[in-house]
């Protein structure tokens, strides 16, 4: 049984058929990705499934158990993390308080008692950041602001992440340390759903890709199927704004990828 699971859920914004019967899955363990052009409904489904939004139609399981009707607190105690496509962290507070802020409150929802500094000084170096533990979040790179999302929301500590274009603002060596934390944290067990539009990263570290196109999935598979599938390329090809090359599908450095 999958981790995760989403089956035929319905997104429609009035007229605009944001997702129309999307069935998706993500196993513990790996890292698995969701792609597709601009406006394909990549957002949406991370929001169906971490209840910010709530389907048309359709359900989300999380390991078999109905969350459907969840809430997001509900859903995060049991095992959900995300992070967003625009930056969620505190600008005034440094990188170690945006961390000690998520510890403390895990610790007060869990009951478990954990040492908040300790939790809060292993999260930091897990993820690469401990060095920049006093700077202010907002005078951070974005890649540092990036890590200090990931690691508020390790601070939960997850069964299933949720990253929405975590590597948006990341250099390549930057992408490519980010890439193999995310390899690490699945090999401890966590789920990982990515949606992302750096392929080099996405071809890096995923194990199964789905992909969408107007809001409809038109392809899953592994990295190879995915590359070599001439619907995937049409759906890049056909999208005006942020098209990806067929060369850069084929995972090749990324280039000048925004
Ligand atoms: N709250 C909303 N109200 C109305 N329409 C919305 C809303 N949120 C999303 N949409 C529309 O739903 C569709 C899917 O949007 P979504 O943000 O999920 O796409 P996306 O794949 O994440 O795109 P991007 O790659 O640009 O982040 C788009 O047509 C978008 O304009
Ligand atoms: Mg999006």
């Amino acid at each position: 049984m999958p981790l995760l699971q989403t089956a035929e859920v319905v997104v429609r914004f009035g007229g605009i058929h944001a997702l129309s019967g999307v069935d998706l899955d993500a196993e513990e363990g790996c890292v698995t990705g969701l792609i597709g052009p601009n406006g394909a409904g990549k957002t949406t489904t991370m929001n169906v499934i971490s209840g910010l939004q709530s389907p048309t139609r359709g359900r989300v399981f999380l390991d078999g158990g109905d969350i459907t009707s969840k809430s997001v607190h509900k859903r995060a105690r049991l095992g959900l993390a995300r992070t967003f496509q625009r930056l969620e962290v505190f600008g005034s507070l440094s990188a170690r308080d945006n961390v000690r802020v998520a510890v403390e409150l895990h610790r007060r929802y869990s009951r478990t008692k954990v040492d908040v500094e300790e939790t809060t000084l292993a999260l930091l170096e897990r993820t690469g950041i401990a060095g920049l533990s006093d700077q202010r979040a907002d005078t951070l790179s974005t890649g540092a602001a990036r890590l200090t999302e990931l690691a508020r929301a390790l601070a939960t500590s997850p069964r299933l992440l949720l990253l929405d274009e975590p590597g948006s603002g990341l250099d390549s060596a930057e992408s490519e340390a980010f890439g193999h934390l995310l390899g690490e944290l699945a090999a401890e067990g966590l789920g990982i759903l990515m949606v992302e539009h750096d392929m080099e990263l996405v071809m890096q570290v995923c194990t199964r890709i789905h992909v969408l196109d107007f809001g409809v999935k038109i392809a899953e598979g592994t990295p190879a199927e995915i590359r070599g599938d001439p619907r995937v390329q049409a759906a890049y090809l056909g999208a005006d704004d942020e098209a990806v090359p067929p060369e850069e599908l084929e995972g090749a450095p990324a280039g000048g990828h925004q």
